[in-house]
């Protein structure tokens, strides 16, 4: 029977989930399918309440729905048990399961892009302080990273970061950013800043130390001004793409029972999507 996954959210016209998932669909020539569903805000708790309704095996959840897929997964594992967001859903003995592989996407990428880049790491800082470096923080956290500075326009969000993980996170106010950048050995950027049509992340690279990590959850543009001004210094630069490509990972896993692999001709998919809607610089 042919199983049917799709990725959730509200608008979800821009998500590039069919893109991943269509194409290892065909990869392994797996007799399911993977489309998008928009469901207003209004209609997310009755949908997710009645999961097995919709026709669905699984599915990825997106802005804004996460926390709506937390609240409805009967079962959680602890990545989202920690994060209180779920974007990965699937049906297994009539219940409803959920994931969060956004920590899996982030590590997965770093360990790929930029190999070894946690061994003696001491010290990262996060730029931002919203959903996604929640996730990021306590992926940090959980690698062993001994301080995470989380830098954040609004210093409030940054202390419940620490509130939550612990005082190994250490909240900044952006206008102290400066001073923590000569220690840290990994610089990421969370914000929506630096994205096409949002104003540049204006950061004084040459306040890191040469042998920084910087790695940018934004990928549209895939070469943000962040990560083009940091090759420009010589540094290991990781764009948010692959990002995307490996939290994909696990959800395909679960729904199809297979293991899917990023590949360079999948990440090249990607890229020339991005070219296509003319989102690469
Ligand atoms: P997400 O869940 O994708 O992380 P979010 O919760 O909207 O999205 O977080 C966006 C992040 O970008 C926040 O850290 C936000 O800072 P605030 O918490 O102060 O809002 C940051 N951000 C957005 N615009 C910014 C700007 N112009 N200057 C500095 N930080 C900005």
């Amino acid at each position: 029977m042919t199983r049917h996954v799709a990725v959730i959210g509200h608008p979800v016209a821009h998500s590039r989930s069919p893109l991943i998932h269509g194409h290892w669909i065909a990869e392994h020539g797996i007799d399911g399918s993977y489309d998008r569903r928009d469901v207003p805000p209004a209609d997310i708790a009755g949908f997710l309440a009645d999961f097995a309704a919709s026709g669905l095996v699984g599915a990825n959840v997106t802005v804004p729905h996460k926390e709506a897929a937390f609240a409805a997964a009967q079962q959680r594992d602890p990545v989202a048990q920690a994060l209180g967001a779920v974007n990965t859903l699937w049906l297994a003995d009539g219940r409803l399961h959920g994931a969060n592989t956004d920590v899996h996407g982030f590590l997965a990428n770093l360990d790929t892009a930029a190999p070894e880049w946690d061994r003696a790491l001491d010290e990262a800082v996060v730029l931002g302080a919203g959903g996604a470096a929640r996730a990021i923080v306590y992926g940090l956290l959980s690698r062993g990273i001994g301080r995470v500075t989380v830098a954040n326009r609004t210093l409030s969000r940054a202390e419940a970061l620490r509130a939550q993980f612990g005082d190994r996170v250490l909240p900044v106010d952006w206008r102290d950013l400066a001073g923590t950048l000569p220690s840290a050995r990994l610089l990421v950027n969370t914000t929506s800043l630096g994205m096409k049509g949002q104003p540049p992340l204006d950061i004084d690279l040459s306040l890191l130390s040469p042998d920084a990590v910087v790695t940018d959850a934004v990928y549209v543009p895939l070469e943000t001004p962040l990560l083009r001004a940091a090759k420009a210094r010589g540094l290991a630069a990781v764009d948010g793409l692959g990002m995307l490509l490996h939290q994909a990972v696990p959800g395909f896993e679960r729904w199809f029972g297979v293991t899917p692999q990023v590949t360079p001709a999948l990440r090249a998919l990607a890229v020339e999507d991005l070219r296509a809607k003319g989102q690469l610089a």
